[in-house]
């Protein structure tokens, strides 16, 4: 079955949900013009969440995707917090950072009992959730909704716990996507392919719809994905210059210049891989330090350079997220670019 069916939408492109970047705006914007838009809810707290349902509710009767994390929460280790600290101690001494005074890291919670209250008054048409699934107790009630359960598998071994899981269509995330990888059964990253080979195989294995993710970036691509057995395709980084993206503008520098051209996979800002443009806390700590503490606690000890860094107009210490393909990336309004990335015979049905 395509997502155009399975989601009741007009063209089979679903706006990748990213956290930090993007807001109702651009889920809105992507669902009014006949695609499936992401809320990103990984940093939000309930009322955050209601807030931003209420915005995309009053703003459409289409359907939209609701998108969580489901990550175990780490238990803090001092130990290893004050070893990661010890590490970045040239660096605070280079930026005058006091590291006594460093506070917890930017909250990435875990979808909950809290949130699924709140999306229970608002029952979205579609609810994705990156990094597995939450406990049968939190899905039960969603799925009593009739909304449409959907996760990410990096390989094919996830594709198949998740269908065995009774979801209703899975994301194919390629080794060429931007942000977080998806991973959850093994965190060994030589497990990872690129999007071409994961989604022939992962159609192999699976009954349900496989969504490819990962370097689609044009027209072309998204065909390519559907003549490989994809129901539909998940797109993020070509989103990222939207004007209904927040990007911020040393993202949206980086995007267009140079380094653009080189990504590379990071723990340091998070404690997870995540793809980003390489910048110089990936040059100078290594993309992958195993000194970095479990996820998410390890962007607590780089949250101040980062904010010193910016301050002084320098991404040196941001996160870039992004995917390798950055060419499909343009600052022209998110409906066009659906348009854009539409397979030709059904460009006009993008509005
Ligand atoms: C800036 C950014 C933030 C992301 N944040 C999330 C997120 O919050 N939740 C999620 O499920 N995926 C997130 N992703 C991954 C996307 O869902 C998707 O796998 C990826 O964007 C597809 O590859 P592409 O970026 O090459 O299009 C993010 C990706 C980017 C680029």
């Amino acid at each position: 079955m395509q997502i155009t069916e399975l989601f009741d939408i007009e063209v089979p492109i679903v706006q990748a949900p990213m956290a930090g970047v993007q807001g109702s705006a651009l889920a809105l914007a992507v669902s009014n013009a006949g695609g499936l838009g992401s809320l990103p809810c990984a940093m939000l707290d309930p009322a955050g969440l209601h807030n931003e349902l209420t915005a995309i509710s009053r703003g459409t009767s289409r359907p939209f995707n609701v998108n969580f994390f489901c990550h175990q929460q780490p238990v803090a280790d001092p130990s290893r917090e004050a070893a990661w600290q010890q590490l970045l101690a040239p660096w605070y001494a280079e930026f005058d950072i006091d590291p006594a005074a460093i506070t917890a890291a930017t909250a990435r919670e875990p979808f909950s009992p809290a949130l699924l209250e709140v999306l229970a008054e608002f029952r979205p048409a579609v609810v994705s959730f990156h990094f597995g699934l939450p406990d049968e107790a939190l899905l039960r009630p969603i799925r009593t909704w009739g909304t449409r359960i959907v996760s990410s598998a990096t390989t094919v071994a996830e594709a198949r716990w998740l269908e065995s899981r009774g979801v209703d269509a899975i994301i194919a995330q390629g080794l060429e996507a931007g942000g977080h990888r998806g991973h959850f059964l093994d965190d060994d990253i030589t497990t990872q392919m690129g999007t071409l080979a994961l989604v022939r195989r992962m159609v192999d294995a699976v009954r349900v719809p496989v969504i490819a993710a990962g370097g689609i970036a044009d027209s072309a691509g998204v065909s390519a994905a559907l003549a490989l057995g994809a129901a539909g395709v998940q797109v993020g980084t070509a989103f990222l210059l939207c004007p209904e993206a927040t990007t911020s503008i040393l993202h949206r520098t980086a995007l267009t210049g140079p380094d653009a051209s080189h990504t590379a996979l990071t723990n340091l800002f998070t404690g997870r891989p995540a793809r980003g443009i390489v910048n110089r806390a990936m040059r100078e700590l290594g993309y992958l330090n195993a000194a970095a503490p479990a996820f998410p606690l390890a962007g607590a000890a780089i949250a101040p350079l980062r904010v010193t860094a910016e301050r002084r107009g320098s991404a040196d210490f941001t996160p870039l997220w992004a995917g390798q393909n950055t060419a499909g990336c343009r600052p022209v309004p998110a409906a066009e670019l659906l348009r854009s990335l539409a397979p030709t015979a059904l460009q006009s049905r993008a509005q």
